[in-house]
């Protein structure tokens, strides 16, 4: 099968500090690939290169069998618009703007806008998730688990091919992160590939395969 991903020698610097040296990762449809490593060791740094996020690397990426370096940024946006999801470990949501707004951000920078069928989104993600009492809340007045439940909605609502999950159990309660797995492996069951970086080993035996930096 070919690779949805595949990163070879890849390495990063900030300045004269090394993160990623010569780093290598392939993944498939369809694969949960978990991710771990000390803190400061690159994670987030390597789902910001492969989430189209970050082009300062060297190395050979390919990402949807094209090579990165090739696609124009136009293109890479729109890829990470329609076929990216990114959890973000700091959540990214924007304050002082509603839950439901925050939801369908990604939808507002889509040519189509938030036009497109109800039946290209799934509908019953803030159901599933929790949080369907707090779309018309703020923000800011959330807690962290909530916030990062928010960030799940955002980044899966419209079916992402490739879903970049950074830490995002890390303010879950054993409750919400058994329905956040529950959800991963469905989407895995449907092809989606799935990269998740968590310090969590009791969610190592979750993924297909575990890179750890
Ligand atoms: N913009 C930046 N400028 C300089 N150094 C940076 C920058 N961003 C990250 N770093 C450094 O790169 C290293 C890797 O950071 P990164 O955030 O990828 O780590 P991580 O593995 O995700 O850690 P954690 O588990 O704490 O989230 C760290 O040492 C960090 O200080
Ligand atoms: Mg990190």
């Amino acid at each position: 099968m070919t690779d949805l991903i595949a990163l070879s020698d890849i390495s990063k610097q900030y300045g004269s500090i090394r993160i990623l040296d010569h780093c290598s990762l392939r993944a498939s449809p369809g694969e949960f690939v978990i991710i771990t490593g000390s803190s400061g060791s690159g994670k987030s740094t390597l789902l910001y290169l492969i989430g189209l996020l970050d082009d300062r690397f060297t190395g050979n990426y390919r990402l949807f069998d094209k090579d990165v370096r090739q696609m124009s940024d136009p293109e890479k946006s729109i890829l990470r618009n329609t076929r990216i999801g990114f959890i973000f470990q700091n959540y990214h949501l924007v304050p002082h703007m509603s839950v439901r707004d925050n939801i369908l951000l990604p939808s507002l920078y889509r040519k189509k806008s938030i036009f497109l069928s109800v039946s290209d989104r799934m509908e019953n993600l803030p159901e599933l998730l929790g949080i369907e009492n707090l779309l018309d809340r703020d923000i800011c007045e959330l807690s962290g688990g909530q916030k990062q439940r928010i960030a799940v909605a955002r980044a899966l609502l419209y079916h992402p091919d490739l879903i970049l999950a950074d830490e995002p159990t890390g303010n879950l309660d054993p409750d919400n992160t058994a329905i956040l797995m529950e959800l991963f492996l469905e989407l895995k069951q449907q092809g989606k590939t799935i990269l998740m970086v968590t310090h969590d080993p009791s969610l190592r035996p979750f993924g297909d395969r575990i890179v750890d930096l």
